[in-house]
């Protein structure tokens, strides 16, 4: 393995929270046919046998991602789900938005941000964009969750839920790799950054996942309750930035 592929492969673990991998012992004669490589051309290939399966391999695809969750029961979210809400829109996208988890409408239909947090998303999205002289429709990006499968009664994801699901969301991101990621509200940050302090104290700023960068704003359902106004100004903004940094 050279040096690209096990950065990005070692980078995935520590996503998951692994701490320390190991190398398996060498296999035997791979010690002589290094001693020999000044007369030996070409090379034989490294013996490199990490003990992990690489979960995120090199020609990763958005169809093979899918395939491998296939029917999961990895975690207990599955005896809930009636659908399982991979993602949705534009598989080449420069913009992503990740979210925490299904609700009703998305377990229904299997398409997240389709309720009504999903309308005012969509809204937001495309008439931020409309008055910022950005040509840009909600199938433009690419919208998907923390966790696939909808949560009992809507909880927060417990935080093993995250890290289970989180390998196929990590794995969305490394394919899709936008040029900008949109996390709404503290679960999708947490899980994205690892900090678990409020959307409040993070918003607003520029953060980042492996080399893209992240904007934490507040989540649409929050918006929604009618004691939040002021918090829907301060995500138009955010928005904002967002829009202007991928599409200028
Ligand atoms: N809330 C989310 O976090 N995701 C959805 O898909 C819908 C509502
Ligand atoms: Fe599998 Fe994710 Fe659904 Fe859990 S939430 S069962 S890990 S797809």
């Amino acid at each position: 393995m050279n040096a690209e592929p096990l950065r990005r492969y070692l980078e995935f673990y520590r996503d998951l929270g692994v701490k320390s991998l190991y190398r398996v012992a060498p296999p035997p004669g791979a010690a002589a046919r290094v001693r020999d490589r000044q007369e030996a051309a070409p090379l034989p290939p490294e013996p490199m046998l990490p003990i992990l399966p690489s979960l995120s391999p090199e020609d990763d695809t958005l169809e093979k991602i899918r395939a491998d969750i296939g029917d999961c029961t990895r975690c207990r979210l599955h005896q809930g789900r009636n659908k399982l809400v991979f993602g949705d829109g534009n598989p080449q996208a420069r913009l992503v938005f990740v979210g925490e988890g299904p609700g009703a409408d998305e377990d229904a239909q299997g398409i997240p941000f389709v309720g009504r947090a999903g309308q005012l998303l969509t809204q937001m999205i495309e008439n931020t964009a409309r008055k910022e002289g950005i040509p840009l429709r909600r199938e433009d990006v690419y919208i998907c969750n923390v966790v696939k499968c909808r949560p009992p009664e809507n909880r927060t994801p417990e935080p093993d839920e995250m890290e289970i699901c989180g390998q196929f969301l990590f794995r969305q991101l490394a394919v899709i790799h936008p040029k900008a990621i949109c996390a709404l509200g503290g679960t999708a940050a947490r899980a994205l950054l690892g900090r678990k302090e409020g959307v409040t104290r993070l918003r607003g700023n520029w953060h980042g996942w492996r080399d893209i960068p992240v904007m934490v704003t507040y989540h649409p359902s929050y918006l929604l309750r009618p004691y939040n106004q002021n918090a829907k100004r301060e995500a138009w903004e955010d928005l904002k930035k967002v829009l202007h940094l991928v599409y200028d």
